[in-house]
């Protein structure tokens, strides 16, 4: 290739691992090894495991990559990225708060559709270790809509959500302010078409590299 990459990721386990196995961070290693030994400026970034980011430097300093890719950290903790906020110190009221945040916007971008199942995922990692988590993760994981997992965590709100009035004002501000582009589901359906078809031809290259003589 003539062009210069200007960065890769590696995610450090094969498409059929999944995250099965521990990221193989020693091969980050070998991959930095290789781009400084071919004087290239491909800035070289390692994915997988990385708990938060005194992790993520940790693992840098180690492996010598120039960054880290966070994946599954970051569920229920939109915050990770914010070195003044731990978890731990936040109270339960405004955990839920975001959550609910967070299933508006989705609501916005993606409508009241069947897609709202993906929410619900979330609402699990976000009741993580709250004291009534399995109560209140077997309520929201049967909500439909933003509207019934307010509903379900209800009780557990604090200020601000005394009824139903509050969570309308509440959606409404939401959908209001939140940075999604109009087309954005169009968007989202056009780069899924396209994600498809790049899949079925790499899976047709593949067959043809792989397949036995
Ligand atoms: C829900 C989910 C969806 C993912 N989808 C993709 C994907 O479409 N393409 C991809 O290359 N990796 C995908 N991944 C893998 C992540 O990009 C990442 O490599 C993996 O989660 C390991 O990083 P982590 O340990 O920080 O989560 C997905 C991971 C999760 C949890």
């Amino acid at each position: 290739m003539d062009t210069e990459v200007s960065a890769l990721t590696f995610h450090l386990r094969t498409r059929r691992e999944m995250s099965k196995v521990a990221a193989r961070w020693e091969e980050a290693a070998v991959a930095v090894r290789l781009r400084d030994k071919a004087k290239s400026a491909t800035l070289i970034f390692g994915n997988g495991d990385a708990r938060d980011l005194d992790h993520a430097a940790e693992l840098a300093e180690q492996s010598g990559v120039d960054g880290v890719m966070l994946g599954r950290a970051v569920f229920g903790n939109p915050w990770l990225f914010n070195r003044e906020v731990k978890l731990s110190e936040l109270s339960v009221a405004e955990r839920l708060r975001v959550m609910l945040e967070h299933a508006c916007v989705y609501e916005k971008l993606y409508g009241q559709s069947r897609r709202f199942v993906n929410m619900r995922k979330h609402f699990t990692s976000y009741v993580l270790g709250m004291p009534n988590a399995s109560e209140l993760r077997a309520k929201l994981t049967q909500a439909d809509t933003a509207e019934q997992a307010y509903e379900a965590v209800k009780g557990s709100l604090a200020d601000g959500f005394h009824d139903d009035c509050d969570f309308a004002a509440f959606r409404a501000e939401v959908v209001r302010s939140a940075p999604v582009h109009p087309n954005a589901d169009n968007d989202y359906e056009r780069i899924r078409r396209k994600a498809g078809e790049l899949m079925a031809a790499s899976a047709s290259q593949d067959s043809h590299t792989v397949s036995p003589t």
